[in-house]
């Protein structure tokens, strides 16, 4: 008998302000028996995130907010997420930093995707640091958030290696791709007694 039949799901938001490959990549994977998550609303920091289309296509439910004046967006976050009986968020591409005080409220319950292994190069541009550096390895890192950047709980992480001819554009895509497999794994992880 699979294990997973007659758990239910866990509601889950996804965040996001670009393209929204990791939002397509978890939203196919939450289709999925083994899926612990169901996504059932996405937000855009962005108007123009391609990402959007994602929802659209999969009918989910989404809102854009420009997070510019953080604290009322914040809270229209929160009161959305609460008629969607939202339990957690996954982060995926999503540009803007949250406050304290809307880390509290989900405590524990929000995930990243980071495009380095932490504690490595936190923060942007990643891959080009990595490569002026000349470090050897790249990769991803599925992290709890709290409320010091890129710095909460490590659940997952994948190596590559960086090669020679790597650019950062190059070692993105890699990377990327790397990301499409790990997010899901970790959520796996994550949920793996409930
Ligand atoms: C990913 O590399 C993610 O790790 C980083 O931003 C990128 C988003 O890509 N935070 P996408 O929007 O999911 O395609």
């Amino acid at each position: 008998m699979i294990k997973s039949i007659g758990i239910k799901k866990i509601n889950t938001a996804v965040f996001i302000s670009g393209n929204g490959s990791n939002l397509e990549n978890l939203i196919k994977f939450s289709t999925l028996i083994k899926s612990p998550i169901k996504i059932n609303f996405v937000i855009s920091s962005n108007s123009k995130a391609k990402g959007i289309n994602f929802s659209k296509k999969y009918k989910i439910k989404y809102k854009i907010l420009s997070f510019k004046n953080k604290t009322q967006d914040e809270k229209k976050t929160l009161d959305l997420l609460k008629r969607y009986n939202i339990k957690l968020i996954c982060l995926a591409g999503f540009m803007k930093i949250l406050s304290k005080n809307f880390i509290k409220r989900f405590n524990g319950k929000i995930l990243n995707i980071h495009p380095s292994l932490l504690p490595k190069y936190k923060g942007l541009n990643t891959h080009e640091r990595a490569i002026n550096d000349g470090a050897k390895f790249a990769g991803c890192t599925v992290h709890l958030v709290n409320s010091r950047l890129d710095s909460g709980k490590i659940i997952m992480q994948k190596k590559i290696k960086i090669n020679k001819t790597d650019t950062p554009g190059k070692l993105a895509k890699k990377v990327l791709k790397q990301e499409h497999i790990l997010y899901p794994k970790a959520l796996i992880k994550l949920f793996s007694n409930r």
